[in-house]
């Protein structure tokens, strides 16, 4: 068996990371060959409620699992690790964008990336999960000089899933059926959910789902919006923002981006944006890429529509704002 590796999950006393801490200790991120040491941190206040997912981990008698350590100390949390969950945050509430966390959450990724910057590996892969995702993903990037940027990336995998499911649906087929509809820009109200490169098997032949689903009303109408609005309408169900759909996107982020995506499939990540499809350069922005050797590259000669091209410069723009925010309150800190 392969080395130890050491992965940190932050917010891990939370909603998310109950989920998500099953999954990795089975190995189903990382493979069923890696021994895990997990790093576990969250607040002070949050060490009994710590304690007693400790003591769970235990309990699952999980053979990957050699180590489990929970602390409050971020240089304890980002010692040495080769990946990181970066899911403590504070979540919304009914009735917020997530923008509206921006002041509360940024500075907690300008922290992790400071302590990121001293005391993780330098190849180590960061994955954002608190909102505002993307821009806290950039935050912490910026304070991690050591680190190279496209070490950073922001989860719309959840979005993507969600897409994938609401095609699936819709045809009557099974999601794996379903590929390559993807998500651009922010992880927001303006994301663009995007069916017009997706493929689609269907009694054993591969179609466009424009064409499988024939309707460009629906896939420029109701589909978008029910993409884009769909954390709000789990948080008015539940009164909790999602969990258990926003830990199984982690790990198949983290799963791609470590394992390689199969070729020809495209998934969606928040990557530092280097302007390609007009995008706005040097802000985190969800496109599509494919992955191999531990690295993503942006699916380049895709085509936009006019249509789509409008919706990029909406969310192109929020997370433009975004970021003037966030090193507003990052400066003033
Ligand atoms: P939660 O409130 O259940 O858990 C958050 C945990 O983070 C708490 O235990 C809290 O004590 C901890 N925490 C707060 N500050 C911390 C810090 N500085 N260091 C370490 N831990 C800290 O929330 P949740 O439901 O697990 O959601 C966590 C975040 O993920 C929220 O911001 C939520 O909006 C976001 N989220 C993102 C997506 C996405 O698709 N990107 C999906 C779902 C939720
Ligand atoms: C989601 O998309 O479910 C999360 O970002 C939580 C939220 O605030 O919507």
């Amino acid at each position: 068996m392969a080395e130890p590796i050491r992965v940190v999950v932050t917010g891990a006393a939370g909603q998310i990371a109950y989920s998500l801490l099953y999954m990795i200790a089975r190995g189903e991120v990382f493979g069923k060959e890696q021994p895990l040491v997990l790093h576990l941190l969250d607040i002070p206040p949050m060490m009994g409620v710590l304690e007693g997912v400790v003591m769970e981990l235990a309990d699952c008698a999980l053979p990957l699992l050699r180590q489990v350590i929970p602390t409050a100390d971020p240089a304890v949390a980002f010692k040495d690790v080769a990946a990181a969950f970066l899911v403590g945050a504070m979540p919304r509430k009914e009735g917020m964008e997530r923008k509206d966390l921006l002041s509360a959450n940024v500075k907690i990724f300008k922290a992790q990336g400071q302590a990121i910057d001293q005391h993780a590996r330098k190849d180590i892969k960061v994955l954002v999960v608190g909102n505002p995702a993307n821009t806290n993903a950039l935050v912490c990037s910026h304070y991690a000089p050591s680190i190279p940027r496209e070490n950073f990336t922001a989860m719309t995998r959840l979005d993507q899933n969600r897409a994938t499911a609401q095609i699936a649906a819709k045809l009557g087929v099974p999601i794996s059926a379903v590929k390559n509809v993807v998500i651009w820009g922010n992880h927001s109200s303006t994301q663009f959910p995007d069916p017009s490169n997706g493929i689609v098997e269907i009694n054993g032949s591969t179609k466009r789902v424009w064409d499988a689903v024939n309707d460009a009303a629906f896939l420029q109408g109701n589909f978008v919006e029910t993409v884009q609005k769909r954390g709000a309408a789990v948080i008015a169900a539940r009164k909790m923002s999602s969990a258990m759909s926003a830990a199984k996107a982690a790990c198949d982020h983290m799963h791609d981006w470590w394992h390689g995506t199969t070729s020809g499939q495209f998934v969606s990540m928040g990557v530092l944006s280097d302007g390609s499809y007009g995008a706005p350069k040097d802000v985190v922005f969800s496109f599509p890429v494919e992955i191999s050797n531990g690295k993503w590259k942006i699916v380049q000669g895709l085509q936009l529509d006019d249509f789509a091209k409008s919706k990029l410069a909406v969310t192109g723009k929020e997370l433009e704002e975004e970021k003037g925010e966030a090193m507003a309150v990052c400066s003033a800190d």
